[in-house]
């Protein structure tokens, strides 16, 4: 069967009358929506840092939203596939070995970008004005640049699998695309927060130098 046909066969297997499977695209639409607003307008005018007294405590504060905001994205894309039908191709021992890799891979991916970025460094820092001293090079970023969004993609993928539910491999692309476009829109915003700083510093710099003179 080409890839195509695959494809057909299991939009068949969706069912497009759950309510739940719509809640669950929207939810996960909404995430990355929800927090490049908010970020932007905090990079804007603080308005997170004065509500919290602090930069530091307002990002955690956000931290502690998005990624509440994600348990409920996942609760939703559970409850969705529940209600959805299985496919017979996709209930086979090596779909379950697969789905169980993906997930234990997209977790290493997610659980080690946090682990090298730290709290702020994962959930938007730099529009708080707490920057990265350099860009983190090691792994997982010697593998992707964008390791939480494509580990993300790689769990919706492996829970999909391992309950055989091809709406879930649809829902799957769906975060696939809304993770692509939230790339290219937050990229070159962060690009242009340290562009500034390495302007302010070599500015810094070249007044230091005047001075020993
Ligand atoms: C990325 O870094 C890890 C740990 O340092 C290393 O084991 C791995 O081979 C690197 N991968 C690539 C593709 O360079």
């Amino acid at each position: 069967m080409s890839i195509p046909q695959l494809l057909t066969e299991f939009v068949n297997y969706v069912d497009f009358n759950q309510r739940s499977f719509f809640i669950s695209a929207a939810a996960i639409a909404f995430n990355p929506t929800f927090w490049n607003i908010v970020a932007r307008k905090e990079y804007r005018d603080h308005f997170i840092t004065r509500a919290f007294g602090s930069a530091q405590k307002g990002c955690y504060a956000l931290a502690a939203t998005i990624f509440s905001l994600g348990l409920v994205r996942d609760f939703l894309y559970e409850r969705a596939l529940r209600d959805q039908p299985s496919h017979p191709a996709l209930e086979g021992e090596n779909v379950t070995y697969a789905a169980y890799a993906l997930l234990a891979l997209g977790n290493i991916l997610v659980i080690s970008s946090t682990w090298q970025l730290g709290i702020t460094g994962t959930f938007l820092g730099d529009y708080f004005g707490i920057l990265m001293d350099k860009m983190v090079t090691g792994f997982p970023f010697n593998i992707t640049s964008a390791p939480m969004y494509y580990g993300s993609t790689m769990s919706f993928l492996g829970s999909a699998l391992l309950y055989g539910k091809p709406a879930g491999i649809l829902l799957t692309l769906h975060v696939l695309i809304v993770y692509i476009i939230a790339i290219q829109f937050e990229n070159p915003f962060t690009s242009g927060i340290y562009a500034k700083r390495e302007r302010e510093r070599a500015k810094a710099g070249g007044y230091e130098e005047k001075k020993e003179l």
